[in-house]
């Protein structure tokens, strides 16, 4: 390989500004030699915006897959589209970024899977939160014993909803909030627990008619999930769409000697008063006039930097990402939610069908 990783992005809306910023800070090891967007106005705009040059502009990812002088495809597109995008990608032979949650279903995320393994190539999972420079310190207060043995965490992310069409419909999103937002919390905490949890049981407003606010999405608007861990870790894992003011990443770790609370939106060192209001304060706050914390190098704080040049040195080395970030972690990931969409739905406790089948048998759930 050349020894910059040359990138194909593919989508050049909200998440692949966020990747771009990321890009942007590691010239280094990589450079975007391609964008790919349906709407090419984006893809012109995005460049702009990060002063990017010499590049390829394409308007079909299937083209810009065959065509792109490229190492890796960076798939920035709605959920529904990335498991075609990633399977083409690995018959090209590149290696693959895929954006969160990994698809719509497990079964395509499990495809995503073995089309990587059948490439030989490198299947990465944007989870951004382990990369959060805040988080990664809060993991090094627990490491050094720091509030003694973790027993309870809470974490969620929440905001008043998705900005993107696609995110109203079960076909092309593949839940509600869970799926979309709360796949943060539940990635992080299988990261943490290295998948080892025992049982679950959740609730969610059920999506359309039933929901709390957002009564035109399929998906539901509010969730929560409680979860239990091998080594008597519990945790309580949340989403919604029904929280104003700016999106909320928390996580309260409450251990036998001590407690930490982590917020990677709100800890802005400024505190602002405006009257006229400001071009910009937090992600997904409504207004920004009155007191706010506008935030300083959001996409930094909230991990999307560190994760691409992990990433890319990742590429470069041809080795899998860290734990959380590898394919088969945001399929885990995936499945766990399904399973906690499951548990609502049907009101029952699912044990981890991995435990279960070790002990007696195939089925998994309990009433
Ligand atoms: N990690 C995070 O915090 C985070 C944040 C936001 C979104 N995401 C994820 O990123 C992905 C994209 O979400 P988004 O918010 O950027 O959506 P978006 O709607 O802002 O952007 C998606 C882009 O894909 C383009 N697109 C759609 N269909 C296409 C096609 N067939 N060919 C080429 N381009 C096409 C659209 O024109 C659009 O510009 C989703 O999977 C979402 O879950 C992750």
């Amino acid at each position: 390989m050349n020894k910059k990783v040359r990138v194909l992005l593919i989508g050049a809306a909200f998440s692949a500004d966020l990747h771009m910023d990321g890009y942007a800070r590691c010239t280094d090891i990589a450079e975007v030699t391609a964008i790919c967007d349906k709407d090419v106005s984006r893809v012109e705009a995005l460049a702009e915006r990060y002063g990017l040059r010499n590049y390829k502009v394409y308007d079909n990812y299937e083209k810009a897959i065959a065509e792109a002088d490229c190492d890796i495809a960076d798939i920035c597109m709605p959920n529904f589209l990335h498991c075609d995008a990633a399977v083409a990608a690995f018959k090209k032979g590149l290696h693959v970024i895929s954006e969160k949650p990994l698809s719509t279903t497990v079964e395509e995320a499990a495809r995503m899977v073995e089309a990587a393994e059948k490439a030989g190539k490198k299947l990465f999972y944007a989870e951004d939160w382990l990369f959060a420079p805040a988080m990664n310190k809060a993991l090094a207060v627990i490491k050094e014993g720091g509030i003694g043995k973790p027993l309870y965490i809470r974490a969620r992310e929440c905001h008043c909803g998705s900005h993107s069409p696609f995110a109203q419909t079960l076909k092309y999103c593949g839940g509600g909030c869970m799926v979309h937002l709360g796949i943060h919390p539940v990635g992080f905490m299988l990261a943490l627990k290295e998948g080892s949890w025992t049982e679950l049981v959740a609730m969610t407003s059920g999506g359309a008619e039933t929901n709390l606010v957002h009564k035109q999405m399929e998906g539901e608007d509010w969730s929560a999930c409680m979860i239990k861990f091998e080594d008597g870790t519990s945790a309580l894992l949340e989403a919604n769409y029904v929280t104003t003011g700016g999106m909320e990443d928390v996580i309260d770790i409450y251990g036998t000697e001590g407690c930490m609370h982590i917020d990677l939106t709100f800890s802005s060192a400024i505190s602002c008063y405006s009257m006229p209001g400001l071009s910009y304060t937090v992600e997904k706050a409504e207004i920004t006039t009155g007191w706010s914390k506008p935030a300083v190098d959001e996409k930094f704080n909230l991990g999307y930097v560190g994760e691409i040049r992990h990433f890319m040195e990742c590429c470069l080395k041809n080795q899998d990402a860290k734990t959380g970030l590898r394919g088969i972690d945001g399929l885990e990931a995936l499945k766990v939610v399904n399973l906690i969409y499951k548990s609502a739905r049907e009101g029952i406790k699912i044990v981890n069908p991995k435990l279960i089948s070790k002990q007696r048998g195939s089925s998994y759930c309990e009433k």
